[in-house]
């Protein structure tokens, strides 16, 4: 629906490259990789818990021919900036969108795997730093081009697992796993649960001929995303040494019930009191709408999309104005099942389920209601869960 031609790509690789390209034995390859929308489970996966996130049709493309030198150098379809680095000096960041790639090339150069240069050409109908994952996708498609071999010497766990490295050790956010582990293991038409103590996943169907999937950008900077995500994650580590100190045997807040939390209330720090609430009681949700998704309880599923908002908001306190009105405007909204904000917040994106009679109704009520609230547009995307990072067939 989406899809970047693949012609453009190709042709402008050829433009740009043409030494490259004539010098390639295996010739060009296009690799797809999807962004991520979580369905619920925000802030979870760090603290061992659940999560229940899609990979979506919205993708970043990397076209490119491997070389043997040692270069990586990729340009941008759109503006034609193009950027890169040498495999043997890899360097420090540069706040760059280079980095991801750069900090991949670290990652997998510290686990001993064979990389060659490149010349590529990327691509994106995926919105860039809107809380989609942009990241993540970039960082698999990279370890994809960067092995150049076809699958890449790794499985999709290990391949996500390079990309956290790469987000935690290079760029400096200590993500968790989700994002990565969805743009591995994304499945058509399915959500993914994932135990991130266990690194188990289920695949859970969407009924999306009752619900579609749709994703509201709330236009909004995400300037203090780094440091403020950084702190949420101290504070939960906080709540867990405290209970530790408090004599529990805790490793994680997955190891913690509220009746825990409710005992030590008074030993605990406050912030990171309600910090560990959202999250114990989020890993329940998630597991809750897991159950209600199979028994097709779509109206079930809708309340634990507000709790989980509502948590957010109040307690993790990473939700912000414009998140809190676009949620609102869909819950006054006939035909919308689900409303919260997705991803990391301080800006980015909501979630919605929305009946697929009502698609557009709600589009409307967005536009119609969001600026004067806001004093910004919103974009609306009609997704549906894609396949993992993989080729796009020659
Ligand atoms: C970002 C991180 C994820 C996760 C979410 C919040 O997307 O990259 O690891 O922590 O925020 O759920």
């Amino acid at each position: 629906m989406h899809a970047v031609s693949e012609r453009s790509l190709r042709a402008t690789l050829t433009e740009l490259e043409p030494d490259a390209v004539r010098a390639a034995a295996g010739g060009v390859i296009v690799v797809r990789s999807p962004g991520r929308v979580n369905l619920i489970g925000e802030h979870t996966d760090y603290n061992d818990g659940f999560v229940l996130p899609a990979a979506i049709d919205l993708e970043i493309r990397i076209c490119f021919v491997p070389t043997d030198d040692r270069r990586v150098e990729l340009t941008r379809l759109d503006s034609h900036e193009r950027q890169g680095f040498d495999l043997e000096a890899i360097g420090s960041p540069r706040e760059e969108w280079i980095d991801y790639v750069a900090g991949v090339a670290q990652a997998l150069a510290e686990g001993g795997i064979r990389m060659r240069g490149l010349r590529g050409v990327i691509a994106s109908d995926l919105p860039i730093a809107s809380g989609l994952s942009s990241s993540a996708a970039l960082e698999l498609g990279a370890a994809w081009a960067l092995t150049a071999e076809r699958p890449p010497p790794l499985d999709a766990m290990q391949l996500a697992l390079v990309g956290q490295r790469a987000e935690n050790r290079y760029i400096g956010v200590r993500s968790g796993l989700m994002d990565q582990f969805a743009v591995a293991f994304g499945e058509p038409c399915a959500a993914l649960l994932l135990d991130c103590r266990s690194r188990q996943h289920e695949v859970v169907p969407l009924p999306l001929e009752l619900a579609r999937l749709v994703v509201c950008d709330s236009g909004a900077p995400r300037d203090l995303a780094t440091s403020a995500y950084n702190e949420r994650r101290e504070q939960c580590e906080l709540a867990v040494a405290q209970l530790q100190a408090a004599g529990e045997s805790v490793s994680s807040l997955r190891d913690v019930d509220l009746d825990m939390l409710e005992r030590h209330g008074p030993r605990l720090d406050p912030v990171a009191r309600s910090r560990a609430q959202h999250v114990v009681a989020e890993n329940e949700r998630v597991l809750a709408t897991v159950a209600a998704l199979r028994q097709r309880d779509l109206p079930a599923v809708g309340r634990l999309f507000a709790e989980s908002h509502a948590s957010l908001r109040d307690l993790y306190e990473v939700s912000s104005a414009e998140l809190d009105a676009l949620v609102e405007i869909a819950q006054a909204t006939p035909g919308v099942i689900g409303a919260r904000m997705t991803g990391a917040g301080f800006g980015g994106c909501t979630v919605n389920l929305v009946a697929p009679d009502a698609v557009e109704r709600f589009r409307e009520a967005i536009a119609r209601d969001y600026p004067h609230r806001s004093g910004r547009e919103a974009k609306v995307y009609a997704v549906t869960p894609a396949a993992g990072v993989g080729l796009v067939a020659p």
